[in-house]
């Protein structure tokens, strides 16, 4: 046995999926919310028999090892790393011979650049002006350098560049898959030049990317730059301090959300340790998913200006649907860094007296506008209205529309009228974009969900393919599973679904997971559910009647010399119609 499969056979999916995510037993499987998608009742589906986790309401599924690659958006090597360690077994191979992976590759050059970037800050000649900034201009320490991993990025055109190449034997190739340079004519060049470079680390540790801050703010450029998208950095999947904050952040079951990495450091350099920075722009999905995985409430503390507010009200709906407990986090001052730096005390407080977001955005928008003036109700109402109709917990809900329909003096019934109609709105859209599936593949998926889950799956299996001859299945999965059968079968294999789901085509394979594992009704006995199969079957053969039928009518119609033919073909339709209504 390979070791790949040694390795998924000494894990227990169940207790692997059930350290990230609480299971609850049903049936012969386990369920529970799905971690991949938002949703109120349970899709997600583990067998304990097959070893197998499938989502009925996004799809996804797999093993052990899909699972952990999901859901620590890993790739596969990592993942079989993490779960040999946990089953305790010792791989073997040779490191080119699982050469290691594109984004493994980049952890490996980025972290040696970040040693690099560091090094150039703290002991040479060309990092003084930087470090200068860094401890006067921005209080820090070499201590706290140190800590985030701080470093400078000489001004050179390929001082980076040249060593990763030269010294450390990289190629030109791994340094523009890590973003680090680029190619121009043939030529490379460092990416980052004259600036202080923060790494961007994910809560495992790797270095995914960097962000560069210049030293001067009369010089040319932006502010900040970021690595640009790679096969490791995508915008807006991490935060800056995740890796540093995340212990402490269970810990405290909050997180302290800024917006810049200077916020973050000084948050942490006055002991406040569960901070972490989006990087200016608003959350997004992969963001709150990421962070309800550490702890259920988040403060919200942004800039103190418009596009701060701007990226709060963003932000809310996506927090919000993870269930996440959001308030906010007021200041007098700029932001989090400006007010730490004048008196830590009163940041400290500020963070104490964090308000639940729902009264700061009604307080706020009662302030600005007119609450006695139609138009000034309907502003309130436009604004606040949507958020309030995202909250996820219902007594939390009818808690704030209370309080708007004491605020702006409207009947209760109103408002709710009003959240009504805007979430119809909403929910005919959504159902605008789901086609509904039609009739013939239901059934298509169903059969073979009975066939898989039958106590006696060949004997089903015969009795369909009998009534099925020559159909055509319109889900092609679902079809060519079914040659699949009907091939190992013929080989006089003996029938067992274990072994059938191991000789499967990778693509097969979530087709086969998903039937395996839907809930099907109850059946009074075994009987009942053979003529479950054999109803079904005779559904799906009138499919391909009528398509006979009509086939052959167009042929009909094409074809009116040839009395003879002409002949045989009203029999066969005679024959078929007939076929029909005996059913
Ligand atoms: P700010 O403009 O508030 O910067 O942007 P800041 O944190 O106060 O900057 P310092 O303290 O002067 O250094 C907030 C965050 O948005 C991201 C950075 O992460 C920044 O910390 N940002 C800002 C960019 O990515 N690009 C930019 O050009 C500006
Ligand atoms: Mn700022």
């Amino acid at each position: 046995m390979d070791q790949v499969s040694q390795v998924r056979e000494k894990i227990d999916i169940v207790g692997l999926i059930s350290s990230y995510i609480p299971l609850k037993k049903s049936g012969r499987n386990f369920t529970t919310n799905c971690p991949f998608h938002n949703e109120k009742t349970p899709s997600f589906v583990v067998s304990p028999e097959r070893q197998i986790w499938h989502c009925f309401g996004c799809g996804r599924g797999g093993d052990a090892y899909s699972f952990l690659m999901e859901y620590e958006n890993i790739e596969f090597i990592e993942a079989l790393r993490t779960l040999a360690k946990k089953a305790g077994v010792n791989l073997k191979f040779t490191s080119d011979a699982f050469s290691s992976s594109k984004k493994e590759k980049i952890f490996e050059v980025n972290k040696i650049a970040s040693l690099f970037y560091n090094f150039i800050l703290l002991k040479h000649q060309s990092g003084k002006q930087a470090l200068e900034y860094l401890i006067k201009k921005r209080g820090l320490t070499s201590r706290l350098i140190n800590t985030f991993g701080i470093g400078f990025s000489p001004t050179g055109r390929r001082d980076l560049s040249n060593y990763l190449i030269n010294k450390k034997n990289f190629s030109k190739k791994d340094l523009v898959d890590a973003g680090l340079s680029y190619e121009k004519d043939g030529e490379i060049f460092d990416f980052f030049k004259r600036r202080i470079m923060f790494p961007l680390i994910d809560h495992r540790g790797n270095i995914i990317g960097f962000s560069g801050r210049k030293i001067t703010d009369d010089s040319f450029g932006p502010k900040y730059i970021n690595t640009k998208e790679t096969e490791a950095y995508h915008k807006g999947s991490t935060f800056f301090g995740l890796n540093i904050a995340k212990d402490e952040i269970k810990k405290q079951g909050a997180t302290l959300v800024v917006e810049g990495e200077f916020d973050v450091i000084s948050a942490f350099s006055q002991g406040i340790k569960n901070t972490v920075a989006l990087k200016g722009t608003a959350f997004t999905e992969a963001q709150a998913l990421l962070l309800s995985r550490f702890s259920p409430k988040i403060l919200l503390c942004f800039d103190q200006d418009e596009a701060g507010f701007t990226a709060l009200k963003k932000s809310i709906p996506i927090i919000e649907k993870r269930g996440l407990s959001i308030s906010v986090v007021i200041l007098d001052g700029k932001d989090p860094d400006e007010v730490i730096k004048k008196d830590p005390v009163v940041f400290k407080k500020a963070i104490k007296n964090d308000i639940e977001v729902y009264d700061f955005l009604l307080d706020k928008l009662i302030k600005e506008n007119d609450t006695q003036e139609a138009s000034g109700k309907r502003k309130i109402t436009d604004d606040i209205l949507p958020l309030i109709s995202g909250i996820q917990n219902e007594i939390v809900k009818e808690h704030y529309l209370k309080k708007l329909s004491k605020s702006i003096d409207t009947s209760y019934e109103s408002l709710l009228r009003q959240l009504n109609k805007k979430e119809d709105e909403k929910k005919e859209k959504v159902f605008k974009k789901i086609q509904v599936r039609d009739r013939r593949e239901i059934l298509e998926e169903y059969l073979l969900a009975l066939i898989l889950q039958s106590e006696n799956p060949r004997d089903s299996f015969t009795k369909s393919k009998d009534i099925l001859s020559s159909y055509e299945f319109r889900i092609l999965s679902v079809g060519k599973i079914f040659a699949e059968i009907s091939n190992f079968s013929k080989e006089g294999n003996r029938f067992n679904l274990k072994s059938m789901s191991a000789i499967l085509l990778k693509e097969l394979l979530p087709s086969f997971d998903k039937c395996f594992l839907v809930p099907l009704p109850k059946f009074e006995n075994y009987t009942k559910y053979e003529e479950e199969i054999i109803r079904v079957s005779k559904e799906l053969r009138i499919f391909l009647l009528k398509e006979k039928v009509k086939k052959i009518s167009t042929e009909l119609k094409g074809k009116n010399t040839d009395i003879l033919e002409i002949e045989k073909i009203r029999e066969e339709i005679t024959n078929i119609t007939m076929q029909l209504s005996s059913q």
